[in-house]
């Protein structure tokens, strides 16, 4: 079975660490969001995977140098220019050759879903399409489906303003697709699956949408890329989701609550990190508190760090005070400002 991952965002809400590492290959725990989302796909049956990309594809390619993911053989599909994610789905497929059922998925999720009973049940339906759902506390922040008792969608909204419609249940980002959906997606320019394909697919009766209450976070925003660690932190004792990295340098005296401390990150004396995930090679100095925040940079001693986001190059000097900040406010590297997600 084939698999089109959606790679190719910019990642605005993450920035500024996806100014140095695109959103999929962040880490999730000690492993990236895209090597646990390609495990979730090897074991529902994907055997080859093509990476839909265009910002920053060298990344993608220098951390799978034999091109493997797991059991999983991965291709590329770099675009020009972003073709949104319809636009992306059928230039990818095209490039990877697909003629078969097919799935597709987008690359910041984490889930538990079983891949292999969505693809059963899409066949059972004879749909075009199989959407994965979950349901959620905020529909306005994701693709909100509407079905009939047999799962047929009756209909899909992107990202619904308060009162368009009662459904909570999210497309979870994960879709079985038919080749024949491949002649709404051309691949030649840009076009979004969720704002046209799907609604086209709902007028035709040929969407379908599986339910399930499989863990499942979409880990691209703050908020959830901080849950996602802090769940997989807790959940197993695999050496991939341990709290603390082995290789991490945490003083004895320091307070570490509901956290991820990462490769080679250093937190010193009297540094309280609640709530928080220090990426690899974060520095904390003494007696810093840092809560709710990303940290890939340095924070000095006896700062204080909350609602914040400290890329790889950011630095917080000594006793400052950094609430609701992006460290540094913008890319050394330019990627332009108008930009997909
Ligand atoms: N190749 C490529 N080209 N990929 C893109 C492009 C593009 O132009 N634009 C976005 N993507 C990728 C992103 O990298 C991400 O993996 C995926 O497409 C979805 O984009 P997001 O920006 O993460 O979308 P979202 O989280 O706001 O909403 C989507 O996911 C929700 C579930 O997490 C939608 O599909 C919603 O309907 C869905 O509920
Ligand atoms: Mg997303």
């Amino acid at each position: 079975m084939h698999a089109v991952v959606l790679v190719g965002g910019f990642g605005t809400r993450l920035r500024p660490l996806t100014y140095s590492i695109p959103k999929p290959l962040l880490p999730v725990a000690h492993m990236s969001m895209l090597e646990r989302l390609m495990d979730s796909l090897a074991r529902g049956g994907v055997t080859h995977a093509v990476l839909a990309l265009g910002f920053k594809p060298e990344p993608f390619m220098a951390a799978f140098p034999n091109d493997m993911c797991g059991s999983v053989q991965l291709s590329y599909a770099v675009e020009d220019t972003p073709l949104d994610t319809a636009g992306a789905i059928g230039f990818a497929a095209r490039t990877a050759g697909i003629s078969e059922t097919f799935v597709v998925a987008n690359g910041d999720v984490l889930t538990d879903l079983d891949i292999a009973s969505l693809i059963s049940f899409h066949r059972q339906h004879g749909a075009e399409g199989t959407i994965s759902l979950t349901p959620v506390s905020d529909p306005s922040q994701y693709g909100i489906v509407e079905t009939d008792k047999n799962g047929r969608v009756l209909r899909f909204v992107e990202k619904p303003q308060p009162g368009m419609t009662t459904s909570n249940f999210a497309s979870a980002g994960t879709y079985v697709l038919e080749p024949s959906a491949m002649v709404r997606m051309p691949g030649d320019q840009k076009l979004s699956i969720e704002r046209v394909v799907f609604p086209q697919m709902v007028a035709d009766k040929s969407l379908f949408a599986m339910w399930s209450n499989d863990y499942w976070i979409d880990a691209g925003r703050p908020d959830t890329f901080i849950e996602a660690n802090v769940h997989v932190s807790k959940r197993s004792a695999q050496a991939t989701d341990a709290p603390i990295h082995p290789t991490a340098t945490v003083a004895a005296s320091a307070v570490i609550i509901d956290s991820v401390i990462g490769e080679n990150a250093t937190v010193s004396d009297g540094a309280q990190i609640r709530h928080s995930v220090l990426l690899p090679g974060a520095q904390i100095g003494q007696g810093a508190v840092v809560i709710d925040s990303l940290v890939m940079g340095k924070v000095g001693a006896n700062s204080q760090v909350s609602n914040s986001i400290i890329g790889s190059t950011g630095v917080v000097g000594d006793n400052e005070v950094c609430n609701n900040a992006s460290v540094p406010a913008h890319d050394p590297a330019q990627v332009p400002e108008k930009s997909p997600e």
